[in-house]
């Protein structure tokens, strides 16, 4: 008789033999810049709540009012009964903050990638992708029946030289994809390089720029505004689930892009909207980011401080020149022990290993946080030296 269901057993033991297994650490109240985790008040460094705006007051009450006035729920997907004006004012409101005509919001960053990246390009059609891109983009290439080309990471001499091959071949639509700040390195994609490329061969541009929103370009409106060309990107993709510290997937673009994308991607069409608390939430963060500059301001102020002091000590960051600093320690073991032991201090930093990463640059992916004070920063650097001399990564 066949076992239905005992793979699931052997396939996680499986993971946990050779390391690969989440353990899952529980957070005990709200993400702020020190919180307590696994009942341990701990430094967080390992947050994507940047700019600390997911507990921010203005958030907070605007999610709160908007259970008053609109319920707990929406009741539909929003193609049926379920889009509120609340939903529409935040799209308005994406719109504004980026400088782009039009916007689209879905329920997850990873929902707005997979739904809509395989209705931009189908059979007759070709994707390039920057081998680095986050698991969301290639999870939505692979729902599409498009040929694929990959160029080496962040290397322009490449995606030119595949763009203008592919553009040379029959094919329908051409489409550039791209990570806007990379996940794991923290270094930024060449937007301005990749628009010229695009113009001149007769591609599409889709950057997902989910670690740039709230955090690079003036006051944090994205990768597009950070290379001044604004507009010219055909889909700049992001998410409120970072420094906007709420939850959502965000498109921004033309008119035609929305009307084509919530028209087209089945993730959009055939799911739940979000509650109104977060559509109101969305808002209150683009507020915030509008009136109060010093939260990005703290945020660069934090990052360049801790990045200058760690790579002082002789700690290798890779080519990470935003908020996402990865302190790489080689071998596995090595960035575990360092993140246990940072831990028994009082500093959150996860270790990320191989398969996420290669085998020798096992690391702590340090994420900045805006709320984060001097003598944490301090307390932070002084055990990232101290541990790192012990286990001989410095
Ligand atoms: C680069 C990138 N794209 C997309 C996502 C997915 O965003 P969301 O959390 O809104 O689903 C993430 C989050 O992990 C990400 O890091």
């Amino acid at each position: 008789m066949r076992d239905a269901t005992g793979f699931l057993r052997e396939e996680y033991e499986d993971i946990v033999e050779k390391g690969f297994d989440w353990k899952l650490r529980r957070l005990e109240g709200p993400s702020t810049p020190v919180c307590t985790v696994d009942g341990k008040e701990v430094i967080m460094l390992c947050s994507n709540n940047y700019l600390s705006l997911s507990n921010h007051p203005k958030l907070r009450e605007a999610a709160k009012k908007a259970i008053d006035s609109h319920g707990a729920g929406s009741g539909s997907v929003r193609a049926i009964a379920g889009n509120m004006d609340l939903h529409e004012e935040a799209e308005d409101r994406v719109a504004r903050f980026k400088g782009t005509e039009a916007s689209l919001i879905y329920q997850t960053g990873f929902a707005a990638n997979a739904g809509l990246i395989p209705q931009l390009c189908g059979k007759g059609d070709i994707f390039i992708s920057d081998e680095l891109n986050h698991g969301s983009i290639i999870d939505g290439v692979r729902l599409s029946k498009a040929d694929r080309a990959v160029y080496a990471h962040n290397d322009m001499a490449e995606c030119e030289k595949v763009v203008k091959e592919v553009s040379e071949k029959d094919y329908r639509r051409i489409l550039i994809l791209t990570d806007g700040v990379f996940s794991m390195d923290g270094d930024v994609a060449h937007m301005d390089r990749i628009v010229e490329i695009a113009k001149q061969y007769g591609a599409m541009t889709y950057v997902d720029d989910a670690h740039g929103e709230g955090v690079i370009g003036p006051d944090g409106r994205g990768i597009g505004a950070h290379f001044g060309i604004t507009g010219e990107i055909d889909v700049e993709m992001g998410t409120f689930s970072k420094a906007f510290g709420v939850v959502g997937g965000l498109v921004a673009g033309s008119e035609d892009l929305k009307k084509f994308a919530y028209n087209k991607s089945r993730t959009w069409l055939l799911s739940g909207s979000h509650p109104p608390a977060v559509a109101a939430a969305q808002i209150a963060a683009i507020d915030v980011l509008e009136t109060e500059p010093e939260h990005v301001r703290r945020l660069w102020e934090n990052t360049n401080y801790f990045k200058k002091e760690i790579q002082g000590m002789g700690y290798d960051t890779g080519d990470s020149t935003t908020p996402i600093t990865p302190v790489i320690c080689g071998e596995s073991h090595k960035a575990k022990e360092l993140s246990t032991r940072l831990y028994d201090e009082g500093i959150f930093g996860l270790p990320i290993v191989f398969p996420m990463v290669a085998r020798d640059k096992a690391r702590i992916r340090t994420m900045m946080n805006a709320g984060l004070t001097r003598e944490h920063l301090d307390k932070a650097l002084g055990a990232f030296e101290s541990i790192g001399k012990d286990l001989k990564i410095i």
